[in-house]
């Protein structure tokens, strides 16, 4: 169970007096947000409107009489047009919530709220023989965020690569690898395999052009692989091990979570033919004159669902409804969740739809398979160059682009601070902090163009910003000298605004979270924190912390601090960027 906050307080008390106006009309679901301008208080509500509408009443009047009971010693109450509550915490209150803050220490924001429930997050899905590129960077770093949210909260969240292995592309594959040289493929291979993969890829796919029988040769090695051919599986194991090993060193690199799950495309195989054979006798799916099993979505705007391709290969759609009968089995998920760019946003509604049509049900949750399955689509991100692909071989290495990242941000860190020690260390941290930051603080949904210049600010909405506004706190901490354990107790306290909104804003952390969950939106969450350092900058700007004489005031300060930096830390820890000590 999660603690109440004073928002909860806050809303069960609105909400029983609402029930001794409104009675059999019932409590309607009223919001309590944190208004927009910090004159307005800590939290404001719009019941008095909701309500006005069912009593028929004026709003104005509703506001003044709910007013009155809901006065209470921990809050002040304040009447709004057109007609709004608005509540500002005493002192005290904010105070004593800010020493339990303090007390929940790593746990602060942590919740237990998703306890047994299983949620299926696929992120990073590198493709077999291609080195990741810089449009993979997005999946991994959302992903990894919506992990270590749903982990703050108590879920048991299961990632999965969900290993793109299978497919026709492995035939043109194996058809340019038999025709390179024997002699060269192993020295190429020991330089760059990825630049002798990538190589004969495209040179084939070349020939293939010129002379379009050649396809029929490539199909031909894809179908040998699909037998168990003895030579191409061993190629194609090759191919898989390599990418693999790619694979786990740029999680590592990107300072991923470990993921659950690695299984590859090819691994679904022997489910496959009984779905398609389930389809058919539910009449969900027809065969088609030049053989293709499909499912016609066409009159729901969604076109033909190919499940068979006329050749008799089974799709990419096959494969993701055997992933999800597999999942259901293995993990029994309460919801499945693909972080997958939106370019495939309506592969995912076919298949969403085709699992609907199939009776798929959602194995331990209430709501049926189609219902838990969700697309987190996400924008591209661009170079200002240009756009980026594979294809026309312009990608950009993922490793380019971190080892830049890397490079840039120790240029910044030997600038700001010289005598820092272990640089390179930090220069990693915030390099890496840069990137991701980024990416997480854009609407995921928004195409981005990355700037160094941008990402890199210690100023402004950027990751560095939020390393150094901790740094800062950590350091004054440090100087500080006085342990917590002898903070007296502080009472009767009188808080300075910028006292009173930053504390407020510490205590929100916890709803953020909430937010930030519920719309798949780690957004929401950096959008947060890069408030809270903007205060936290205010804050000790405006307000001598170590030269204040007042011992009560300089322990209150020093709790604030703390608790801001612990808040600032979590929430960083959240979004998968490390929070250096000094920088
Ligand atoms: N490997 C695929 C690609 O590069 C992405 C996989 C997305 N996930 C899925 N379950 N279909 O296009």
């Amino acid at each position: 169970m999660k603690s109440m906050t004073l928002r909860d307080i806050l809303r069960e008390n609105i909400s029983q007096v609402i029930e001794g106006l409104a009675g059999s009309l019932g409590v309607p679901n009223f919001s309590l947000e944190v208004p927009e301008v910090a004159e307005h208080g800590d939290y404001a509500t719009n019941a008095p409107l909701m309500l006005a509408k069912s009593l028929e009443r004026k709003p104005m009047d509703i506001a003044e009489e709910l007013a009155k009971p809901l006065a209470d010693e921990r809050w002040g109450v304040s009447v709004a047009a057109p007609g709004f509550l608005n509540f500002t915490f005493t002192d005290d209150v904010l105070v004593a919530a800010l020493k339990e803050v303090l007390e929940a220490g790593d746990g602060w924001g942590t919740s237990t709220v998703g306890k047994g429930k299983t949620v299926m997050v696929e992120y990073f899905q590198l493709n077999i023989a291609k080195r990741p590129h810089i449009g993979h960077l997005r999946s991994a770093v959302i992903g990894d965020a919506l992990k270590r949210i749903f982990l703050s909260q108590g879920y048991h969240a299961v990632s999965d690569t969900h290993v793109g292995d299978w497919g026709t592309q492995f035939g043109i594959l194996l058809l340019g690898y038999k025709a390179a040289e024997q002699e060269q493929v192993k020295k190429e291979i020991e330089i760059d395999p990825f630049a002798f993969l990538e190589d004969i890829y495209a040179r084939e796919n070349k020939k293939i052009e010129m002379d379009p029988e050649r396809r029929t040769l490539a199909k031909e090695e894809f179908a040998k692989l699909e037998r168990g051919d003895t030579e191409n599986r061993k190629i194609w194991e090759w191919m898989v091990d390599v990418s693999m090993k790619k694979l786990e060193e740029s999680a590592e690199r990107l300072g991923l979570l470990p993921f659950d799950e690695h299984k590859g495309e090819s691994s679904y195989e022997k489910e496959m033919p009984p779905i398609v054979e389930e389809a058919l006798q539910k009449n969900v799916a027809t065969h088609k004159e030049d053989s293709a099993i499909v499912i016609d979505l066409t009159s729901e705007k969604l076109d033909e669902a190919v499940l068979i391709k006329s050749d008799g290969a089974s799709t990419y759609l096959l494969r993701d409804l055997a992933t999800i009968k597999y999942r259901q089995e293995k993990w029994k998920f309460w919801k499945n969740i693909y972080v997958v760019d939106v370019r495939q946003s309506h592969h995912f509604r076919q298949l969403f739809r085709v699992a609907e049509l199939l009776g798929y049900e959602g194995v331990g949750a209430s709501e049926p398979a189609y219902r838990t399955g969700r697309h987190i689509e996400f924008g591209f991100m661009k170079l200002p160059e240009g756009a980026i692909s594979t294809r026309k071989g312009t990608a950009i290495a993922l490793d380019a682009l971190l080892d830049e990242a890397e490079k840039h941000a120790l240029a910044v860190i030997r600038e700001k601070n010289p005598e820092l020690p272990h640089a390179d260390i930090v220069a990693r941290q915030v390099g890496m902090g840069a990137v991701k930051y980024f990416d997480l603080s854009h609407n995921r949904k928004s195409d981005i163009t990355f700037e160094w210049e941008k990402a890199l600010s210690f100023e402004g909405n950027t990751g560095p910003y939020l390393q150094y506004t901790y740094a800062r706190l950590k350091s004054i901490l440090r100087k500080g000298g006085d342990s917590l354990d002898d903070i007296k107790e502080i009472k009767n306290v009188s808080l300075a605004d910028v006292e009173h909104r930053l504390i407020s804003l510490v205590l929100r952390y916890s709803l953020i979270i909430e937010h930030a969950l519920q719309g798949c939106a780690p957004h929401i969450l950096a959008a947060y924190l890069y408030e809270l350092a903007s205060v936290a900058n205010e804050f000790y700007h405006a307000l001598p912390v170590l030269q204040e004489s007042d011992e009560q005031k300089r322990m209150l300060r020093i709790m604030i601090i703390t608790a801001t930096a612990l808040t600032l830390k979590n929430g960083l820890y959240v979004l998968g960027i490390e929070a250096p000590e000094e920088m």
